[in-house]
């Protein structure tokens, strides 16, 4: 990795370390999801990055890839999770965090859960570690807390441009001896006290850039043009687009997916619909040194 890249790394975790504060400072029961992911993206680019996805802002069951469409009304309540992505010239990072919006106490042991977890797997994600070991300490501390981890979904390597990159690193452990080698990870481990599993629910609203191929609507054409240049392989979503272009690009949208040119992500709901905690956090790998969440300890 080049120095010029470690500092786009540096400058991008100031960020999302300065917008989960404020994040943290801001979220109250009640307030819209639209309103959060609003809040949350705006700041990052008011810090100088660029929201690596759209802000996930999932609720009790769903797991993953929920963010509100233009017009949502949905409100912050119960086990929220809040997954948030800065990016610096495409090099990204991942961070989640959950909140308790109700005082319950099975979210707030859900909560610790996927905290500890997270803690545990960052201890013993060192250079040559076999994954299935950060998975197996994973799924031991959650269990041990009376749950499930969830175990189709999984950390994963980034890379430029790239939210989901080379290896995964699961949440149980799967058996695979692959060792962790020099890189950016994520490490996200959930809880539930579901099943365990996630299925697919209904569209999310979220896209990103599957395979260019030539289109021959207009309007269609210049949204292509601007989803690549804007955000290229990233995922982006149906509300930043109409934000900038208006209602009208929901046609436009529709007509990219069904040509397999946008891929759109389906919403993650946990299969028992029991509660889901998460918390992720991005870390740096060299061959040489310890494990860090901060890039400033990874020499090169
Ligand atoms: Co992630």
């Amino acid at each position: 990795m080049q120095q010029e890249e470690v500092e786009k790394y540096r400058k991008a975790q100031e960020i999302a370390s300065e917008v989960i504060r404020y994040a943290k400072s801001i979220i109250k029961p009640g307030m819209k999801l639209l309103e959060i992911a609003e809040k949350i993206e705006s700041k990052i680019q008011e810090l100088g990055g660029k929201p690596a996805f759209p802000t996930n802002l999932c609720i009790n069951e769903i797991a993953a890839h929920f963010t509100p469409s233009h017009d949502d009304e949905t409100k912050a309540s119960g086990l929220l999770k809040i997954d948030l992505g800065v990016h610096v010239d495409g090099c990204i990072i991942d961070t989640a965090f959950p909140l308790d919006l109700e005082d319950n106490e099975e979210n707030k042991k859900l909560i610790e859960a996927s905290e500890e977890a997270l803690s545990a797997a960052l201890k013993i994600a060192k250079p040559g570690i076999e994954i299935w070991k950060i998975g197996q300490k994973i799924q031991e501390i959650i269990t041990k807390k009376g749950f499930s981890p969830i175990r189709n979904l999984s950390g994963h390597e980034l890379g430029k441009y790239k939210v989901h990159a080379g290896i995964t690193i699961p949440n149980y452990n799967n058996n695979n001896k692959t060792k962790l080698k020099k890189g950016v990870y994520a490490i996200e481990p959930f809880s539930t006290n579901g099943q365990g599993i996630i299925y697919e629910g209904k569209p999310s609203g979220i896209y990103r850039l599957k395979e260019k191929k030539p289109v021959r609507d207009k309007m269609s054409r210049k949204i292509l043009n601007f989803i690549e240049t804007e955000y290229k392989t990233l995922p982006f979503c149906s509300r930043w687009l109409i934000e900038k272009f208006g209602t009208r690009i929901l046609f436009s949208l529709k007509q990219l997916e069904q040509q397999e040119i946008l891929h759109q992500y389906p919403q993650l709901i946990e299969k028992g619909h029991g509660k889901v905690s998460q918390s992720e956090k991005t870390i740096f790998i060299n061959d040489k040194t310890e494990t860090s969440t901060k890039i400033a300890n990874w020499f090169f």
